[in-house]
């Protein structure tokens, strides 16, 4: 044999010897055995947050751990929900990367509107794919379940069907763009006070039908790529530590099989983690990558557990655009995404009031707007989920004078100047970039006789805003959920002076969840609640108004008339004074103070209500389920929303079988202007030994925009196991036999228009 060849051939035995197995090209299970226990362990990790401006997507929460001789790179993970958070600008880069505001997730769900969510879905995650990254870390779909939720705006619903429905259109919107979500956050995350350690105590059955229910109807229908759990404790356990819940129910009973991630620094003990089928340690802290690698070695943590997990890592990297090498454009068609942000969030707004056909604004020419959110309009919520809005908002001021109305401008510096003011004074040190205290809006100004008698004369029309911002991190307080004096004052004072001229006043209701509303709506003649519809709220809300686009929203949560008239509301912190340095304390994974503290109150049973623990008394009684039930009063219930236009009803047919249900309804337009209809089944199910809701929730569909005169048949469709309800003492889920009540209603309350007894 000639020297070169056997030179080529030695060559060939040592890469052949030294080969490293390669993700992608060989079996997964042969990367996992190249792998040390340190690599493995960093899998288990991520890599923290992108703050600086010079790494590869600066101002993204997070990626995995990169182990590059055996092909695993890192991949990139950013925050949603209703916006692609990432710093726009970059370290030596004139490139500009913004992305689009999307309405909130509350906003969003009022549209009660599958393909609407679905078109959310595929816009983000067409821009997570377009920049380059892999996952968005949302949809959160946890239940609101008190008005005074500091995450609400986050989350879809108070009904587990409306948020699980809504969640699985958006999750298959963003995943077929081929990029993955982080469905967030699993499991009873329904308060922020003390967010890292609060003990949610519920029993089964309201855990089962409501707080789990949401997850599982999103998990079956839309197979998201990676599930966050969440911060809280529930009954006694992290959630990111509950086997039970991480791997029992999630995995055993619904049969996920994607990766399970924490929320960012959840939890305390990362082994328990591990060991409950939480996958991998969000945004991964050195101490936690210690006692993994120290259990691992001592045989605590059984390495069975560990490359389960590890491969589970893997499986979902594998789905990885960057995996796979994606050349993504690195740029986005924000112009068309702004069209579609307008849609959908015109498509959102929900009439609440519309006295005497005060909307639209026919015969409208010149407004006079009032109240400080009318100039300071509030486009999304506050948090992580939100940080930093969008790159732009239309205002209000801007979308009514694009609509052809002209705005009053003798108003427009004395609010300018007095919202400054008022900033300066709350926040000497500017305004927070991310504003965890759930601030009440500027005090009112309220303008003096003089000036509301030259604007009624110079208007056709007054518009009034109340706004409130909240968000990640503090819970609102019932102060937020009541209107200020100086609020009430200038709805009575505007109200007063724009009346006695025969002329009408609007109310919008630019909120992040539900305020009161019961005292002061006689004032309006019509209220329109937009929540915070994200970068066109102007434009959208504009549209509404002017009659370009009817009004088909819905609310997603009632509209109580006080604070305390739900049941949960005594069980909530309510009152609780914001305490900044916890919070970041307990931001940063809490510190060893705050555990000894908690521990030696806990010793002396004295752990603070709605605080350590919260104790979820009202059962399945939460939203609508309590009021329509016990027929209390509400201001607006759940499902209500108004249009320009009339619809009648017409049953085609109602069945039930062991596999599915079904009600097919003919909904016809029988006004004068053209507008889509919400059309909502809720089923009166047999007892069964069992207390239960008047009414549930299973299904729901809107029409398509029907002329006048024209109709469109709905066949609307649900697995008859949601009918059933979950029996604490056999532990198992019971269908009842006897006779089911299927009714289309127009809201949660109302009666039904139509009605359908089944005998199962
Ligand atoms: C939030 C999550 C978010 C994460 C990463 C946490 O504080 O609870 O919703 O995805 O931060 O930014």
């Amino acid at each position: 044999m000639k020297k070169t060849t056997l030179f080529l051939l030695s060559l060939l035995i040592c890469a052949v010897a030294y080969a490293q197995p390669q993700l992608g090209k060989d079996k997964i299970e042969d990367v996992i055995a190249a792998m040390t226990l340190q690599e493995k362990v960093n899998l288990l990790h991520g890599c923290g947050m992108a703050m600086g401006t010079e790494v590869k997507f600066p101002g993204t929460a997070g990626s995995t751990y990169a182990i590059p001789r055996l092909g695993i790179p890192s991949v990139y993970m950013a925050d949603g929900p209703h916006r692609l958070v990432m710093t726009p600008t970059r370290a030596f880069d004139s490139q500009v990367y913004n992305t689009t505001e999307l309405p909130s997730e509350i906003t969003l769900a009022a549209s009660f509107d599958i393909d609407a969510a679905r078109a959310a879905g595929e816009l983000i995650g067409q821009e997570v794919s377009d920049y380059g990254l892999d996952i968005l870390l949302a949809p959160g779909i946890n239940i609101m379940r008190t008005a005074l939720g500091g995450r609400n705006g986050e989350y879809f619903s108070e009904d587990p069907v409306h948020a699980g429905n809504i969640a699985a259109a958006y999750i298959n919107g963003v995943q077929s763009k081929n990029v993955g979500v982080a469905l967030k956050h699993f499991a009873v995350n329904n308060q922020e006070t003390n967010r890292n350690a609060n003990d949610a105590i519920v029993a089964e059955r309201p855990l089962r039908e409501l707080y789990l229910r949401n997850f599982e109807i999103a998990v079956k229908n839309s197979h998201p790529w990676s599930i966050m759990t969440s911060y809280n404790k529930a009954n006694g356990k992290y959630v990111c530590e509950d086997r039970r819940l991480c791997e029992d129910i999630l995995r055993g009973e619904w049969g996920y099989d994607g990766l399970v991630m924490s929320d960012w620094n959840a939890g305390r003990n990362p082994v328990a983690s591990i060991q409950a089928g939480n996958d991998m340690l969000q945004p991964g802290q050195d101490r936690q990558r210690a006692a993994i690698l120290e259990a691992a070695q001592d045989g605590t943590l059984d390495m069975a557990l560990i490359d389960l997990s590890v491969k589970r890592v893997l499986e979902f990297i594998l789905k990885c655009n960057t995996f796979k090498n994606y050349q993504y454009p690195n740029e986005t068609d924000l112009k068309a995404h702004s069209k579609i942000a307008r849609e959908i969030g015109a498509n959102s707004l929900v009439l609440l009031k519309n006295e005497d056909e005060t909307l639209p604004m026919d015969g409208v020419k010149n407004v006079a707007l009032y109240g400080n959110t009318s100039y300071d309009i509030v486009p999304a919520g506050m948090g992580f989920g939100a940080t930093g809005h969008g790159y732009y908002c239309v205002s209000l001021v801007e979308g009514l004078r694009k609509a052809g109305y002209n705005v009053d401008k003798s108003l427009i510096m004395p609010y300018q100047k007095h919202i400054e003011e008022q900033n300066k004074q709350n926040y000497p040190n500017g305004l927070p970039p991310f504003s965890i205290t759930a601030p009440l809006r500027a005090d009112e100004l309220i303008p003096d006789a003089k000036t509301l008698e030259e604007n009624v004369k110079n208007n056709d029309m007054a518009i009034i805003t109340l706004g409130r911002a909240c968000g990640e991190g503090a819970d609102r307080t019932k102060e937020h959920f009541y209107l200020t004096d100086k609020e009430a004052e200038m709805i009575k004072a505007v109200a007063d002076a724009y009346h006695a001229a025969g002329k009408k006043v609007v109310v919008i209701l630019n909120v992040v969840s539900a305020i009161e509303t019961a005292s002061w709506k006689d004032n309006a003649d019509a209220i329109l609640c937009i929540f915070q519809p994200g970068c066109e709220t102007g434009n959208a809300v504009a549209d509404v108004l002017s009659g370009k686009v009817n009004p088909s929203g819905r609310l997603p949560q009632t509209f109580q008339v006080n604070y305390g008239d739900a049941p949960a509301d005594k069980n909530f912190p309510y009152d609780y004074k914001f305490d900044m340095s916890a919070f970041a304390r307990a931001f940063s994974g809490g510190s060893a103070k705050d555990a000894a503290e908690r521990a030696e109150r806990q010793a002396e049973h004295e752990l603070k209500q709605n605080v350590d623990y919260t104790n979820y008394d009202e059962g399945v009684y939460v939203g609508y389920r309590w009021f329509t039930t016990f027929d209390e009063p509400v201001s607006y219930p759940f499902g209500f929303g108004l249009s320009y236009t009339d619809f009648s009803y017409d049953l085609e047919d109602a069945g039930m079988d062991s596999d599915k249900c079904h009600v097919t309804v003919k909904v016809t337009n029988t006004g004068t202007k053209a507008g889509r209809d919400v059309v909502q089944v809720y089923v009166n199910a047999p007892k069964g030994g069992m207390e239960k809701p008047a009414r549930e929730l299973k299904a729901f569909a809107k029409t398509r925009v029907l002329q006048p005169g024209e109709s469109q048949t709905l066949n609307l469709e649900w697995d008859t196991d949601l009918n059933a309800s979950f029996n604490e003492k056999k532990n198992r889920w019971d269908l009842a036999k006897g006779k089911y009540t299927f009714m289309v209603c127009k809201d949660a309350q109302s009666d039904p228009v139509l009605t359908s007894v089944i005998k199962y």
